[in-house]
């Protein structure tokens, strides 16, 4: 029986996900495949560069949802979701990661009967101040495959009264996007163009709302930004929520060695993290590929759901304490420096083993993968 999947995608980490995933039930010519884009995030930058680069088929359909409150963003995307899932109607809704598409596309069709396949399920912060860690417990509560990237993760779906035969450790699809394209990262020019040299510089993201909706909290970190960058160099490309902050901000914001530039494309921000002496960010994602890549992460949070890049991987969480990020920083650059290890599964292969559970689910022959 042919297979029919529909994708929900909306914000920037959702892009680098999908990409292998629908890359590999490509190869199949007895499934069909549809493509959603919310428009939660809708700038060239954070959104069509992504498509190009990871070499993405145009969406079918764009909600156009834009930006709004937590309730007003979800509540569009539900309402504009239904008609087109309804008139779609797939055999199974993969959706990806924690943004509040995700959440919102799999409420829809849990209410309609629709099954969902999670990309991403069973990671946990802990923290519900956090709207992602909202947006995972609910996706992965009405979800009917939750495909895990971390054993934990399988740990906590099992501890929330998750089914065993709904979960699949697959292994992180985001580093099967990054070992395609690493060899494309390395033609990438972006070096040259801020010049910089291979380890002399630290690269920067930060977006979390608990980072840059508190002023006084955006401040310290600038400050702190400023003091390590006149030994270490920074480049920062600047999201949208943080840029906004910034500007209602009175912080000395043109400080010599922090760099703010605009938010990169993929190839571009991948060669810079691979030559970077160190991150410091807020992301999910960087945490982990820092970790893929043996590059030192400094996170600006209290916590992580991918606690897997601490334990294993090259990542210290220095929470929002200003005086341990300068402290860490330095003792990377006397070369004390975490060397980690690449976590099961991080292998390029994850979104082959998405198709094949997928195909299975559905009692297809899953052996072109
Ligand atoms: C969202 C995700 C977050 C993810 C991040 C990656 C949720 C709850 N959060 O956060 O998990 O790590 O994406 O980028 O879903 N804006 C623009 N242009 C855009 C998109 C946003 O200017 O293309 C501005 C808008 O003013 C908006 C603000 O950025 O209000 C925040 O955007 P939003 O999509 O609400 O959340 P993010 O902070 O991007």
């Amino acid at each position: 029986m042919s297979l029919k999947i529909l994708h929900v995608l909306g914000a920037r980490p959702n892009f680098m996900k999908a990409a292998p995933v629908i890359r590999a039930l490509g190869r199949r010519n007895d499934l069909h495949q549809t493509f959603i884009h919310t428009g939660q995030h809708y700038d060239a930058n954070m959104s069509d560069v992504f498509f190009q680069q990871l070499g993405m088929p145009e969406p079918d359909v764009n909600l156009e949802v834009g930006s709004g409150s937590h309730a007003r963003q979800t509540a569009e995307v539900m309402s504009r979701f239904e008609p087109v899932v309804l008139e779609y109607q797939p055999d199974l809704v993969l959706v990806y990661g924690d943004v509040n598409s995700t959440m919102a596309a799999a409420l829809v069709c849990a209410k309609l009967l629709i099954p969902v396949g999670h990309v991403e399920a069973g990671l946990r912060s802990f923290d519900r101040t956090m709207p992602e860690e909202i947006n995972r417990l609910l996706t992965d509560q009405v979800a009917e495959l939750l495909f895990t990237p971390s054993a934990d993760g399988d740990e906590n779906l099992l501890r929330e009264g998750v089914a065993a035969e709904k979960i699949r450790f697959v292994g992180n699809v985001m580093i099967d996007t990054l070992v395609r394209l690493l060899p494309v990262a390395e033609e990438s020019t972006i070096m040259t163009d801020l010049g910089l040299g291979a380890q002399g510089y630290g690269l920067v993201t930060l977006h979390r709302p608990s980072n840059v909706d508190d002023p006084a909290m955006l401040a310290a970190i600038m400050q702190a930004l400023h003091d390590i960058s006149r030994d270490l160099p920074l480049v920062f490309p600047v999201h949208p929520r943080t840029r906004q902050r910034l500007e209602k901000a009175t912080i000395q914001r043109s400080t010599s060695h922090v760099h703010l530039v605009d938010p990169l494309g993929y190839i571009d921000f991948l060669a810079l993290q691979r030559h970077a002496m160190l991150l410091i960010t807020d992301s999910g994602g960087i945490q982990e590929e820092t970790t893929f890549l043996g590059v030192p992460c400094l996170t600006v949070r209290e916590n992580t759901e991918r606690p897997i890049t601490a334990t294993l991987g090259t990542n210290t969480l220095v929470g929002q304490d200003m005086h341990r990020l300068r402290t860490e920083v330095r003792r990377i650059l006397v070369g004390d420096r975490k060397r980690g290890q690449v976590p099961p599964l991080w292998d390029g292969h994850a979104a082959e083993r998405i198709a094949e559970a997928m195909l299975r689910w559905n009692g297809q022959s899953a052996q072109i993968f």
